[in-house]
């Protein structure tokens, strides 16, 4: 009897079956082939090379610095070293706005150099066309709602949206258009709970919430922040799931006190 394990790879047709059966997305991020492996092994369902690898990976303080080109690097270090977990790229900021042709040629080069199994843009409404064109080139599509990173200098603040009901009359609105454009999904963040219960329960197709609340079809975290590994952002959505930076710079000061100390290497570390 053969003891080989098959490995089932998550696609977007497993994760409307999820929502279907009520069974929750896990979805975390990764920008390189360590981390994506370990998140990969781990069992989560969707790993997202997020716009955010702009922050955490780069140093900068908004995601709108990040190319397609660095994009690209991540999720290719990333697509090598998952086997199972659908894998998809964020579309960096002036990749796909305002020009559907040239979003339709930034998601084919993402999919061609990545081999990624999606993309996925922020917007409703205002950037429909460029979602409907890159779907005309049978590339799948996940959205992203409430608060939109990319937009940071329009709004100002990193606050919680859609509070007021005309923004959540509009939420629902755009999510119900990228549902009927075709998206396999929508990632909703920092908005009232109660109205991310109401898009899920609006739409057929998956939401994943990032400080969207409970009622919604599954969740997502920046790897780093989930890990204790960032330390200086700490919204109320973010469980802290480790404390990595505290360990890390422990392993890295006992590392500095050993060379110093001519304890490391020992006779056994040497050839
Ligand atoms: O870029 C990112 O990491 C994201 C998540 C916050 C959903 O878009």
């Amino acid at each position: 009897m053969s003891v080989h394990k098959e490995i089932r790879k998550v696609t977007t047709h497993v994760l409307s079956a999820m929502k279907l059966r009520g069974e929750k997305i896990s979805m975390l991020t990764s920008y390189d082939y360590s981390m994506a492996k370990l998140v990969d092994e781990a069992g989560v369902d969707v790993i997202l090379v997020g716009d955010s690898a702009s922050n955490v990976m780069a140093g900068n303080e908004t995601t709108l610095p990040i190319t397609l080109d660095q994009m690209i690097y991540h999720g290719t270090s990333v697509v090598k070293a998952v086997n199972r977990a659908l894998v998809i790229v964020d579309m960096p900021f002036g990749t796909y706005q305002g020009n559907s042709k040239e979003a339709l040629s930034s998601a084919i080069r993402i999919m061609k150099e990545t081999a990624a199994d999606a993309v996925k843009l922020e917007g409703g409404s205002e950037v429909l066309e460029s979602v409907d064109r890159i779907l005309s080139a049978g590339i799948p599509v996940m959205g992203h709602l409430g608060l939109m990173p990319q937009s940071i200098h329009k709004y100002g603040t990193y606050t919680v949206r859609a509070k007021q009901e005309e923004e959540a009359d509009k939420l629902i609105e755009d999510a119900k258009l990228l549902e009927n454009a075709g998206c396999f999904g929508i990632v909703l963040e920092k908005i009232p709970a109660e109205l991310g219960k109401r898009v899920a329960e609006s739409v057929k197709i998956p939401i994943i919430g990032i400080g969207a609340g409970s009622g919604v079809d599954g969740q997502v975290l920046v790897i780093h922040d989930m890990l204790g590994i960032t330390q200086e952002f700490s919204p109320r959505f973010l469980r802290r799931y480790h404390n990595l930076a505290v360990e890390i710079k422990g392993a890295v000061g006992t590392y500095i006190e050993d060379v110093k100390s001519l304890n490391f290497p020992n006779e056994r570390e040497q050839y």
